[in-house]
């Protein structure tokens, strides 16, 4: 049994400077990665099988077009279909939110295939299977904290420090494909030189306005956000609903989340770290 972690992915900034002729927008973000997420399990099998588990199991319809089954299906058109295999995805992020799930979910069945198969994890026909996948699959294939040009797969590494986290999501799902396209197409110029803290600190979420456009909850998750005490940043990740609150301190993490959830019980909030 192989048994991959697929953590939640953060836009700690996202700025879109263009569309795209082919429709996609050309972004400079700065990706980063928590310590909690769904768990993809791969075991050999006499056939091949699928299952969801977990919390956020009901909001997947098992099968179908999945991430994952089509992950294991482009990796199988490039590396030969090897023995079957049950693949078990234990969801813990909610979908549609902003935070990669399925994204990650994608990434880490290629990296435990390439593990079954003896494929190296940085092949680069492993990066081009998830490119193919969707815009933020490389950047969870590599799972480090990066900048990502052009649709957000060109990937360069940069350190950040290990800092508490407090995701919240209000239970809205947001189209990422609606919000990119109600982005009012100013480009207000460049990700900030620097290092990864003072990037997000000095950068922007471009896709907030059109998201909060969309879904009105989330100015109501980024005002409790922004007002917990010790907070350095509060942000929307992605094209939402899912916002994203960094502290100095685990006091002021434990503090927030409380609040929040004393304060909106419906909410989803998970208490993490940058990784
Ligand atoms: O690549 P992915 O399938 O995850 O993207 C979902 C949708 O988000 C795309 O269909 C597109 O509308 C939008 N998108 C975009 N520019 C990007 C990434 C995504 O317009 N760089």
């Amino acid at each position: 049994m192989i048994v991959e972690p697929a953590p939640a992915k953060l836009n700690l900034a996202l700025h879109v400077r263009a569309r795209r002729e082919d429709g996609y927008h050309e972004l400079e973000t700065l990706f980063a990665f928590v310590r909690d997420g769904d768990t993809i399990r791969l075991a050999p099998a006499e056939r091949d099988g699928f299952a969801i588990t977990g919390p956020f199991a009901a909001g997947l319809d098992g099968e179908g077009d999945n991430l994952v089954t089509r992950a294991r299906d482009a990796f199988r058109g490039v590396f030969g279909a090897g023995e079957p295999v049950t693949i078990t995805l234990d969801k813990h992020l909610p979908v549609a939110s902003g935070i990669g799930g399925g994204s990650a979910d994608a990434a880490a069945t290629l990296r435990g295939l390439a593990r079954l198969a003896g494929v190296r994890p940085d092949d680069p026909a492993l990066s081009a299977i998830a490119a193919g996948l969707g815009s933020d699959v490389p950047a969870c294939l590599a799972g480090r904290t990066m900048i990502g040009r052009g649709r957000g797969e060109r990937l360069t590494p940069i350190d950040a420090p290990a800092l508490p986290v407090l995701l919240v999501n209000p239970g809205v799902g947001v189209a990422t494909a609606a919000v990119f396209a109600a982005w009012d197409r100013v480009d207000r110029g460049p990700l900030p030189v620097g290092d990864a803290l003072s990037i997000a600190l000095d950068g922007r979420n471009d896709l907030e306005p059109p998201a909060r456009a969309l879904a009105p909850t989330i100015d109501a998750v980024l005002a409790l956000l922004g007002a917990a005490g010790g907070v350095k940043l509060a942000r929307m990740s992605g094209s939402g609903a899912t916002c994203f609150a960094l502290f100095d301190r685990v006091k002021d993490r434990a503090a927030a989340a409380a609040a929040i959830r004393a304060a909106q019980p419906g909410w989803w909030c998970l208490e993490t770290a940058l990784a």
